[in-house]
């Protein structure tokens, strides 16, 4: 008799246990990964104030800020935190949502055609 209780309590602290590891799991999962919904704006927090968000580079001043064989990463997911530049938050965004997006690069070359 204490030999089969002891078994099922061992039962139940086992099922609770992974009970409770799946419940983590789903609760770190759902916030880490709020899935935006198709209703929501793709842009969520950048320049929000501006009627539309638009930039215009200069390829020749973009040149003069790198080094040859330097580059530099504009972001396409709009959830980097140092926008307009890539911190590699596209990475959480695709796994969360299964998207595959990532950076534009923009490279100086290490020779250019005038040296
Ligand atoms: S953080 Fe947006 S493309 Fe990398």
């Amino acid at each position: 008799m204490t030999d089969s209780l002891s078994v099922r309590q061992s039962l139940i602290y086992s099922v609770s246990a992974v009970a409770g590891v799946g419940l983590v799991s789903y609760i770190v999962y759902r916030y880490r990964c709020r899935v935006p919904r198709w209703d929501r704006p793709i842009n969520p927090s950048i320049r929000k104030d501006e009627k539309k968000v638009g930039d215009v580079f200069d390829i020749e001043d973009l040149m003069k800020t790198l080094e040859p064989g330097q580059k530099i990463s504009l972001c396409r997911c709009w959830r980097s935190k140092k926008w307009p530049y890539c911190d590699g938050l596209h990475k959480d965004h695709n796994i969360c949502t299964g998207d595959n997006v990532g950076p534009v690069n923009i490279i100086r070359k290490k020779q250019s055609r005038q040296e």
